[in-house]
């Protein structure tokens, strides 16, 4: 098929290796085109172009703001027919704006944001949270499984938007818990990779720390090292995206509140654009009177 990806950052970069690898044509474009050019895939020259090369066009960009103008070039292009598949993490408002402008230029449309981080995109190990009409979602599917390990279609489109921000609220909260579960051990002088061990073998310790244990072990024994798989200015604007809509629907998220000032916090230190691991590490080595 041929597929174009609108947005190579760390996630858009490893889903067009993981398509491209199973033997999709697969073109991209991203709005600095270094990042593009650096995947050696063919890159188009502007979004509309891209649109044109494809018969299937996969998004995942930074905010609903960066959505909202890469659609609008997008759809420039020649449309109709065609199929768009959106995976960014945004509200469940701006999917539906985007499905309603996409569906004026005579696409179909259906958003997928995910669980997972760079490895499992590389490897199609995501977890899909779908929102579309029925025979869209039918269409994208074949596409999705190959993203995906598991693909949850929980209802029309902003509705996967909602699923994306209940999963990431516990895990984006344990990240901050987690520093300051550290800030109460430190004193005992332990060895980083022992305390995470500990925390990782009881009933609170969720998946990500089997997953991300050694590398906040490293991390708090000053080796930090890989590659960054999300960054924390990431983590604090899906924060911002779920303290807004849980009031949006008339609630208060105290727990996400507080947590996105703490992540706040460590954006306004100069830690925005390093590794999430980057929160327990440094919460636990200077705890804050917030
Ligand atoms: N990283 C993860 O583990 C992970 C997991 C699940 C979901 N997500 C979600 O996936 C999305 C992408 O995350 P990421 O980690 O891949 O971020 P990233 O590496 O920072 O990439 C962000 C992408 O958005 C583009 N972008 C930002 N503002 C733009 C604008 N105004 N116009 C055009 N393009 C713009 C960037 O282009 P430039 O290169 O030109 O800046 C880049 O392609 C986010 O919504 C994030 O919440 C991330």
């Amino acid at each position: 098929m041929k597929i174009g990806i609108a947005g190579t950052g760390r996630m858009g970069a490893a889903i067009a290796a993981r398509l491209s690898g199973l033997g999709h044509g697969v073109t991209v474009w991203n709005r600095n085109p270094d990042r593009a050019r650096a995947l050696g895939l063919p890159v188009a020259e502007s979004p509309a172009k891209l649109v044109d090369a494809s018969e299937t066009i996969v998004s995942i960009l930074t905010d609903a703001k960066a959505a909202g103008e890469v659609y609008a070039q997008l759809l420039a292009g020649h449309a109709a027919g065609k199929l768009f598949i959106e995976m960014s993490t945004v509200r469940p408002q701006a999917q539906r704006d985007l499905a309603a402008k996409v569906r004026a230029s005579g696409a179909a449309f259906v958003e997928c944001p995910v669980g997972g981080t760079i490895g499992p995109a590389k490897e199609g190990k995501l977890f899909g949270f779908v929102g579309g009409e029925v025979a869209d979602v039918a269409r994208a599917r074949p596409l999705l499984e190959q993203m995906c390990r598991r693909v949850e279609h929980v209802g029309p489109v902003g509705a996967g938007a909602s699923m994306k921000l209940a999963i990431n609220l516990p895990l984006l909260v344990y990240w901050q818990a987690m520093g300051e579960a550290l800030s109460l051990v430190r004193h005992l002088g332990l060895d980083p990779a022992r305390v995470v061990d500990i925390l990782g073998d009881t009933s609170g310790a969720p998946t990500m720390l089997k997953n991300r244990g050694p590398a906040i072990a490293a991390a708090l024994a000053g080796k930090e090292g890989g590659p960054v798989t999300v960054d924390i200015d990431t983590m604090r604007k899906d924060l911002s995206e779920m303290v807004e809509e849980a009031r949006a629907l008339g609630w208060a998220a105290p727990v996400a509140e507080s947590a996105m000032k703490c992540f706040s916090h460590a954006s306004q230190a100069g830690l925005g654009k390093r590794d999430c691991v980057n929160i327990p590490v440094n919460w636990s080595a200077r705890p804050q009177k917030l």
